[in-house]
């Protein structure tokens, strides 16, 4: 019996040196496990003689003792070559490449838009996307049932308090009124925002889409200064060689009204595909605040004067980044959108 443990245990540790860290159970089950090779010895101690039988065990459990030791040494062994594989890492090999988001490009005209503005003195100031018939038209000189209102298709929010007098802002214009009400002149502002229309969706018309509106009150404002706001505006958002046109308009608000135009920053004024071969590309809405407008919110109209304008940042965005369909903007296909990283 002592030959065959022997022999038994020269076998399972010869074989357990070049045991990989997968196959070390199964090597433990064949020698020491319940029904291993050496469990089956130790079993058959029972039938040795009285005399044999302390001898016998004594060696087994010897036997299963350095069998077992030798077991959790190798298994130390293993893990620490498989640790060490993990360390070495090849530095050489390409990564992955980690997906960077970036900021939308009405986002980024929006900034842009911002910090020109801000260059000026012109504070930021936030307004109410879900407004009051009241601020959205009322105030604006723009009446109930006045042919106006139909610049303005609306969507209505459903009030019980107030039937028919809430809706969703079609413009950021009544935040010339909100911010009049709550401010004495002067007053330098621009109010970023998202705004509503219920429109026929189509290349040039989302029923969602993005203002700003611009406010400036003051003692003697004049048009000289709209337009040479315009015109600083056009300059560092499409380059120093812009020019502006004013041409008239109507707005209910103003008075008077005008459409500012920018030398097409495309062809230079020449005429091209993009300013429709007229040189100029319409930039806003634009004009001096209203007489009514002014007297609505507390101010004296003989003393204080002010110029506003609206502008569609989506359209801002398309002419900057030559795209001709504003409906690209919220598609959120990634293709489009990964230009402008
Ligand atoms: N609110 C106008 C619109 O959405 C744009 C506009 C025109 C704003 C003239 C103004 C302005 O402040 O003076 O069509």
């Amino acid at each position: 019996m002592q030959d065959q443990i022997e022999q038994l245990v020269a076998r399972a540790l010869e074989e357990l040196a070049g045991t990989p860290a997968a196959d070390l159970d199964d090597w433990r089950r064949r020698y020491t496990g319940r029904s291993g090779e050496l469990t089956g010895i130790l079993r058959g101690i029972g039938k040795l003689s009285a005399g044999e039988r302390p001898l016998a065990g004594q060696l087994a459990n010897a036997a299963r003792q350095r069998l077992e030791s030798a077991f959790e040494d190798r298994k130390t062994v293993v893990e620490a070559e498989s640790s060490a594989d993990v360390e070495a890492i090849d530095v050489t090999l390409p990564g992955y490449r980690p997906v960077v988001g970036g900021l939308h490009p009405v986002t980024q005209t929006l900034r842009d838009i911002r910090r020109v503005f801000a260059n000026i003195g012109f504070r930021a100031v936030d307004s109410p996307e879900v407004e009051w018939d009241e601020y959205n038209f009322e105030k604006l000189n723009i009446p109930r049932d006045h042919p106006a209102r139909d610049m303005w298709d609306t969507f209505f929010v459903d009030n019980p308090d107030r039937p028919g007098e809430m809706l969703l802002r079609t413009h950021t214009s009544p935040a010339q009124a909100r911010v009049m009400e709550q401010t004495d002149p002067p007053i330098r502002i621009i109010t970023p925002g998202r705004c509503y229309r219920y429109e026929d969706v189509d290349a040039s018309h989302e029923a969602t889409f993005f203002q700003v509106e611009g406010l400036a009150v003051d003692t003697n404002i004049t048009m000289a200064d709209l337009r040479g706001t315009l015109e600083y505006f056009a300059r560092a958002l499409f380059g120093e060689d812009r020019r502006i046109r004013i041409r008239g308009s109507y707005f209910p608000f103003t008075e008077p009204s005008c459409e500012a135009e920018m030398s097409c920053h495309v062809c230079g004024g020449d005429g091209c595909r993009v300013c429709g071969r007229t040189g100029w590309i319409e930039m806003l809405g634009a004009g001096m605040v209203h007489p009514d407008v002014l007297e609505g919110v507390g101010y004296d109209h003989r003393k204080y004067s002010g110029f506003a304008f609206g502008m569609g940042v989506e359209r801002i965005a398309m002419l900057r980044y030559g795209i001709d369909d504003i409906r690209h903007f919220y598609r959120n296909d990634l293709r489009f959108l990964r230009q402008f990283n």
